[in-house]
């Protein structure tokens, strides 16, 4: 009765053994939620959850310190899976939104499952279609799903065999999880022989190049569409353009990204509805039919080819910094769709997003992803106008002060009727925030 009054009727907590709800319901009046992770997508998290009108109280395993902010966080490692159980069973979480790829690849939620907790995000066997490029060739071969043909091997003699044969250019995949790094692109045979050896021989990536996938280069304009998922239920996301190059012009190295902006102008309703149908759903399909029902975010990075979309890779989670421009479009609360989506009640829960546009500019360490310095304090940052969203990635408060504290230290957000204003205001933002060797893109959200 009470808790109805207070709105909370469909997220009652079994009680203890032992315990009389009614006197325990100052604790179920407000929802604990944890988010594992520490970067600048799980910032972007909790500060969505932050805005919504649960008001929940949050945790974060082990979070940052812009998320320390808005939540309490706790310093165990994101894959310290026996640790994050006793945590939320102790403090009795109403919800761990699970959010990086390797937590997930070694079955964090089947674990909190199993201790009777509601977990945010798909089971070890469902993530696979991250953790292993092996299975998600497969499963897209098996069930007709567009992506660049492939060959897969763990024997180094037969991939060394094929590749001696096949036409170049070639794409050469450590079948793992390898940090984002695992992906070779190779113009010539020579080429395509070292990346196999410095794979399966040298084990560059470890275990995760056991197996390797050799792909048929593809070429196209990229794009990300994320949905949430359950089961059959599908309910996409805005698309995103994330810029994984060091440089402006798409030069330099790969990063982990230095910017993103949403929508993506090229991913027209013509296409979406092309990819729902060719893509999305034959993939949540497929993963009922081999007995792994999807349950999270699904993220598909496409590719726009003349021959129609096709699949680059799946992702089993948010996107970073992909999140850090979905989320602040997004009309409706994220708790109850995380809440929807654990509970598998998807199907009845509206999903919409804005028709503004977002682009998120990071601020790097001088010389990032290779050798940078941290430790320089951080200046500006209350100068920053109210409708600017920073989210912390890499930085540390000492003494009330944030300093740098990573290689991707923040990244700053704008909204905008288009992507053109929405630009104008994170790079006027950004001219007020400094720190020593900061570095930032110029041209996000020009291409
Ligand atoms: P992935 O981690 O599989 O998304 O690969 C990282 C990047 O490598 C992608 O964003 C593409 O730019 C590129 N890439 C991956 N596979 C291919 C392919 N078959 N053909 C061309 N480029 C590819
Ligand atoms: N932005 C790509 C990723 O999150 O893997």
């Amino acid at each position: 009765m009470l808790r109805n009054t207070i709105k909370l009727s469909y997220y009652p907590l079994p009680a203890k053994p032992g315990e009389d709800r009614i006197q325990d319901k100052e604790r179920y009046s407000v929802l604990k939620v944890c988010i594992i992770g520490s970067g600048g997508r799980e910032h972007a998290i909790a500060q969505k959850l932050a805005e919504s009108p649960h008001r929940p109280e949050l945790w974060a395993v082990p979070g940052n310190a812009g998320i320390a902010q808005i939540a309490t966080c706790v310093p165990l490692k994101a894959t310290d899976v026996e640790g994050v159980v006793a945590l939320a069973t102790s403090e009795r979480f109403d919800l761990v939104v699970v959010t990086p790829d390797d937590p997930l690849a070694i079955g964090m939620v089947d674990a909190l499952q199993a201790a009777g907790i509601r977990a945010f995000g798909p089971n070890k066997a469902a993530a696979r279609i991250e953790s292993s490029k092996a299975f998600a060739k497969e499963l897209m071969k098996k069930y007709g799903i567009p992506t660049a043909n492939c060959e897969i091997f763990s024997d180094y003699e037969k991939a060394k065999a094929y590749v001696q044969a096949a036409e170049m250019p070639l794409v050469v995949k450590a079948d793992g999880l390898a940090l984002g790094k695992g992906v070779l692109i190779c113009n010539t045979r020579e080429e395509t022989l070292n990346a196999l050896e410095l794979i399966m021989i040298k084990r560059a990536f470890g275990d995760a190049g056991d197996t390797v996938v050799v792909e048929e280069f593809i070429s196209g304009p990229e794009v990300s569409v994320l949905a949430f998922v359950s089961g059959e239920t599908l309910k996409p996301m805005v698309s995103a353009q994330d810029h994984k190059r060091a440089l402006d012009g798409d030069k330099g190295l790969n990063t982990g990204g230095m910017g993103c902006f949403a929508p993506s102008p090229k991913y027209t309703k013509e296409i979406a509805d092309i990819v729902e149908e060719t893509i999305m759903r034959p993939t949540l399909k497929a993963m009922i039919q081999e007995g792994c029902p999807f349950s999270g975010v699904l993220y598909f990075g496409l590719m726009l080819t003349k021959d129609g979309p096709k699949v680059l890779e799946y992702n089993a989670r948010f996107g970073d910094p992909e999140t850090q421009v979905i989320l602040p479009l997004m009309k409706t609360d994220l708790l109850d769709v995380l809440l929807a989506v654990a509970d598998g009640k998807l199907a009845e829960t509206p999903v919409e997003f804005m028709d503004s546009a977002a682009i998120c500019v990071v601020l790097a360490s001088g010389g990032y992803p290779e050798k940078y310095e941290t430790g320089f304090l951080i200046d500006g940052l209350s100068g920053v106008p109210g409708d600017i969203r920073i989210y912390h990635a890499g930085t540390k408060l000492e003494a009330g002060a944030f300093k740098t504290a990573g290689g991707r230290v923040l990244g700053v957000t704008g909204l905008g009727p288009d992507i053109a204003a929405a630009r104008g205001q994170v790079y006027s933002a950004i001219e007020g925030i400094t720190f020593d060797r900061m570095h930032c893109r110029l041209d996000i959200g020009i291409k």
